[in-house]
């Protein structure tokens, strides 16, 4: 059993990959962490630790403290709050990377998970069914450094045989842990909104297409690239991942079918601009070839899982 580290495990996704790695490997063998130390089921079930992810020395400590094999990177400023904080967002999403690169170079740990994004295209990208190679000039600090970050992974793996694992992320969506600062983030907050309130003013315009995938997707490829033997991987960036796309006004009609009375208006805002210089689908041939990735979720599926879910929660 590898022994994990999760730098992030708070966060959107650290919360269900915290859970699912415990699960999968053992709670002896997956160390938790993150910037605070929060009152959750991350904390309080199994090993946790204070980390700040551009504290190099702190991370070199926990790896030697638990003889760490694997690290999972999850910390990171979003594409809407880097606008906000750009040199903040540059510094925690590039050097957290740099510190993990650096200690895989320097042999204390054998694997990374980074995730990339959608974001690292731009408004010159192709648009439909982008392809994994394509031009890309992303016009967000979130993009820039996302795209840069790739570069690195490539150039660590190739310079100095790091085995760095990479996804590009599309929107994600999860009912169990809120998300934070993303343009995607509109395809969470709709169904809080559709069941707390029966109404949701949309931030973006109602057919602004952006690819998506429900969280159980993502929690699977993340594991799966980073289980898939060696040889398997062949790109050392980041691959193209997708499982559905839509439009702000096709959620809403699928939440429709199950709340008949929910009612959606748009008032676009900042973000508007950073949806748009995103793809509308994505190619992801590779991942499906290389590694045999395959999503179980579309919209009508994911629907119907997150109302009942928060109808519980
Ligand atoms: N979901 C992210 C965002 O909107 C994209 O990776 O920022």
């Amino acid at each position: 059993m590898p022994k994990i580290l999760i730098i992030g495990a708070c966060g959107q996704i650290g919360t269900e990959l915290t859970h699912k790695l415990r699960e999968k490997y053992g709670v002896d063998n997956v160390i938790a962490s993150d910037i605070r130390k929060l009152n959750n089921d991350v904390v309080n079930d199994g090993i946790f630790e204070v980390i700040n992810a551009l504290d190099f020395n702190q991370i070199e400590s926990i790896i030697e403290k638990y003889h760490v094999d694997e690290v999972y990177l999850m910390a990171a400023l979003l594409s809407a709050t880097a606008e906000k904080n750009p040199a903040f967002a540059w510094d925690l999403n590039m050097n957290s990377l740099f510190h993990v690169l650096n200690l895989a170079k320097a042999k204390k740990i054998k694997k990374i998970f980074w995730p990339s994004s959608i974001a690292v295209f731009g408004p010159t990208t192709p648009k439909n069914q982008t392809p994994q190679y394509t031009v890309m000039e992303p016009s967000t600090v979130y993009g820039i450094s996302k795209q840069c970050g790739e570069r690195w992974c490539e150039y660590y793996h190739n310079i100095y045989g790091v085995d760095v694992r990479s996804i590009r992320y599309p929107g994600l969506i999860s009912w169990s842990t809120p998300p934070g600062g993303g343009t995607t983030d509109y395809a969470v907050d709709i169904y809080y909104k559709a069941l707390s309130d029966g109404k949701y003013e949309c931030f973006l315009k109602e057919d602004t297409r952006m690819p998506m995938m429900y969280m159980d997707d993502a929690i699977r490829a993340t594991i799966g690239i980073m289980e898939a033997p060696a040889d398997q991987i062949k790109i050392h960036s980041s691959y193209n991942l997708s499982a559905m796309d839509f439009t702000p006004k096709e959620i809403a009609d699928e939440i429709k079918k199950h709340i008949p009375d929910f009612e959606i208006t748009y008032n676009p805002d900042f973000r508007q601009k950073i949806a748009d210089s995103w793809p509308s689908s994505i190619d992801d041939t590779s991942a499906r070839e290389d590694w045999g990735w395959k999503h179980e979720f579309g919209l009508e599926n994911m629907t119907r899982d997150m109302l009942e879910h928060l109808k519980d929660a």
